[in-house]
């Protein structure tokens, strides 16, 4: 029934129209008032019991117009050039919350009355150039503007434009007067609630726009606010509709025009001012139901509700933007979509993040359709160099499946952003049982187990796969553990993440300091050897349950493989033990770990066992040989410690060559 309706009184309209007498004589109205106006109302345009023309209401993305229900002819019979005219209206915004506030309203000058079909369309069809201008749109319009819109060049969020078949703006200034006394320049805020007039004019012969504003007890100001030296007659077509245009977006703002004149070749006819007041009593209500409701209403400007549509959809696209360039098409199992992302971790919230280290935060999620749960570690760079060869060994690296190895999923990519998608470890990392003792501890079981784990996870990096991978980054707050408490070394090649993106000049070694082994400071080659130097650091770290550097301790004990080098040299090496493990130890088991440590620590690559013989030697299958009673552990370290650090959280960055690579190809 309503649609049927709707489909006659269109159908009355058009006939209607086709039969009405366009004006050629010069059209004159006046609305002191709108309650016995026959305007064209579209959308949720109104006129409220009191007469005010109320554009929006408290409804989002909804649109209001209302037009004069005749087309005008604005040309002059005799050479067809655009005719001088004037028109003045008085409005008022009325928006509790100015930061909220919306995009304003706009009176404009169209070929068609009913903008959603005509102009609309065509603006939303716009969006794909570079320009919201288009000269078929045949639109003069004044807009008071209320909010910021870069994309259209706006200047500021209080602001008023003449526009010409668009929303940039031909013209625009913020909104005030030029106060005839003395011409100094007075501020309005459009969106104060209070009731303002604006004059449009248009001289035929001069070829010039100008536009007043005022508030409504101050008289029209001599000197127009904007003056465009333009000829209309290429814009106007012959038969034009004159009137508002407004709607809502996602943020909310009472628009209302209380009264409006118009005239073809005049002045437009004065308003009776007196009759148009908002009566306080509705001023007062729409303010509380803004302070209860909390929102405050937009009015929009031509095309407002394309454009809040549009943009609404620009900056959806924009949120969920990914970078895939054809040579990613190989990796596509391994691709995530970024939306999935967004909406397994609840859009990054910070409830879920899970921690936060040298290369990016990490969070929690649960992927949408599967409902597996993730960790996702995002990562920020800020050049493309090298990208493709870093996801080709991300994506090499999602091959590697061990029990040992935090499970790589995948990874996405966008604009300065790179996305790892793991497996999520539900007990978290190593660290936090290390050194947030005692409230979480592991007994030695535990941790021997741990550390069989990880060496059993970094041999098959070296030496099981097909390729040979370089973790780069092997410390306890890079080993997870599982619901099992089964330790998983993560993050494998991330570190070298530091290498691209930087100039071929500048070369880094990544790492964390403690963990970096002398040569690699010098050379800046990261190998397995050099990986081996790492592990040696975490096995003293996890059965000292100390960090391998406390800057806090006395200087001779603040390297950790000092210090227990010299409980070595003491013949209690035992006593470097964590005490928090109290008598619950294995301690046959406890100086093997111990002795590794060191001799993984050595100073020279030479004299470091491979990852293979640090397995046999934890599983006793090859007993330990004799230590150097030599300290060659300072030398390394002191050595490293005295190179210019960057800091960069905990990552110690000086050289390295960006031509080696995380997988040394055909060993
Ligand atoms: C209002 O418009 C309708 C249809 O266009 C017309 O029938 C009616 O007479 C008009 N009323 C006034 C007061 O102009
Ligand atoms: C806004 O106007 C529409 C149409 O008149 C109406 O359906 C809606 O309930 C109104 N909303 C508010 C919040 O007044
Ligand atoms: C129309 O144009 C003619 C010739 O330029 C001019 O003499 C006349 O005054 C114009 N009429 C109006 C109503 O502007
Ligand atoms: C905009 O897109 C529409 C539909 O894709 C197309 O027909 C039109 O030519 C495009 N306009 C411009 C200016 O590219
Ligand atoms: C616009 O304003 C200027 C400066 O006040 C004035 O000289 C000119 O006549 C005005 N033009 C119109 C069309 O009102």
């Amino acid at each position: 029934m309503h649609s049927i309706a709707m489909f006659m009184s269109k159908l009355v309209l058009l006939l209607s129209l086709l039969i009405s007498f366009v004006s050629s004589e010069d059209t004159s109205f006046t609305f002191d008032g709108f309650k016995s106006a026959n305007l064209s109302l579209d959308g949720i345009a109104e006129i409220t019991s009191t007469g005010l023309l109320k554009l929006t209401n408290n409804t989002n993305f909804q649109m209001g117009q209302a037009f004069y229900p005749n087309p005008i002819s604005f040309r002059n019979s005799s050479n067809g050039a655009v005719s001088s005219f004037s028109t003045t209206f008085v409005f008022a915004i009325v928006s509790e919350d100015a930061a909220l506030s919306g995009y304003g309203l706009a009176f404009v000058i169209a070929p068609t009355r009913g903008l959603p079909a005509g102009i609309l369309s065509k603006f939303l069809g716009l969006f794909n150039t570079t320009s919201f201008v288009n000269p078929k749109n045949q639109l003069v319009g004044v807009e008071l503007d209320t909010t910021k819109n870069p994309e259209i060049d706006d200047i500021n969020d209080n602001h008023v434009g003449i526009d010409i078949n668009g929303l940039q703006s031909e013209r625009s200034a913020t909104a005030g007067y030029y106060a005839d006394d003395n011409g100094g320049f007075r501020t309005l805020s459009l969106k104060s609630g209070q009731q303002m007039q604006v004059w449009l004019e248009y001289d035929g012969v001069q070829k010039q726009i100008n536009v007043t504003l005022a508030p409504l007890d101050v008289g029209k100001p001599k000197i127009p606010l904007l003056s465009l030296s333009r000829d209309l007659s290429p814009i106007i077509g012959n038969n034009m509709y004159v009137g508002f245009s407004s709607a809502t977006g996602e943020t909310l703002a009472n628009h209302y025009v209380l009264a409006w004149s118009f005239k073809m070749n005049g002045q437009a006819p004065e308003l009776l001012l007196s009759q148009v007041q908002l009566p306080p009593i509705l001023v007062g209500i729409e303010r509380s139901k803004f302070l209860t409701i909390g929102l405050p209403v937009i009015i929009v400007s031509l095309a407002s509700v394309a454009i809040s549509g549009v943009i609404y959809v620009i900056r959806r696209k924009r949120k969920f933007e990914e970078l895939l360039e054809d040579w990613e098409l190989d990796y596509g199992p391994q691709r995530f979509k970024y939306k999935d992302l967004f909406v397994a971790t609840k859009g990054f919230r910070e409830k879920e993040q899970l921690g936060k280290g040298g290369f990016g935060k990490v969070y929690r999620g649960v992927l949408p359709t599967s409902k597996i749960e993730i960790a996702v570690k995002r990562i920020s760079h800020e050049s493309r160099q090298g990208m493709k060869e870093f996801v080709a060994e991300i994506a090499s690296m999602g091959r590697l499946r061990h029990r040992n190895l935090v499970p790589l999923l995948g990874y996405c990519r966008r604009k300065k952003e790179l996305l790892l998608v793991y497996d999520f470890m539900p007990s978290g990392s190593l660290d936090k049982y290390l050194f947030y003792q005692p409230t979480l501890t592991l007994c030695w079981s535990q941790r021997f187990r741990v550390i069989k784990g990880v060496a059993s996870g970094l041999f098959y990096l070296h030496e099981e796969w097909e390729q040979v991978v370089v973790h780069r980054d092997v410390k306890a707050s890079n080993v997870l553990l599982d619901g099992e408490l089964n330790a998983r070394l993560g993050d494998f090649g991330l570190a070298r993440f530091y290498d691209r993106g930087t100039d071929p000049q500048t070369t880094h070694v990544v790492g964390t300091i403690g963990y970096i082994a002398p040569e690699l400071t010098r050379s800046g080659k990261a190998t397995t050897s050099t990986d081996v130097f790492a592990f040696g650091a975490f096995l003293l770290e996890v059965a000292c349950g100390r960090r391998p550097i406390e800057p806090r301790w006395r200087t001779e004990d603040a390297i950790l493989v000092d210090w227990v080098f010299s409980q070595l040299n003491r013949g209690e090496i035992l006593g470097a033990r964590d005490p928090n493990l109290g008598a619950d130890y294995v301690a046959e088991e406890v100086e093997l770990v111990l002795k590794l440590g060191l001799l993984c620590s050595h100073s020279e690559p030479a004299a470091r066992p491979s990852m293979r013989q640090v397995v046999q030697f934890l599983e006793g299958g090859i007993p330990l040989p004799e230590l150097p009673s030599v300290g060659l552990y300072a030398s390394g370290l002191t050595f490293a410690m005295s190179y210019p650090v960057a800091p960069m959280d905990n990552a110690f960055t000086p050289l390295s060559s960006i031509a080696d690579s995380l997988l040394l190809e055909g060993r």
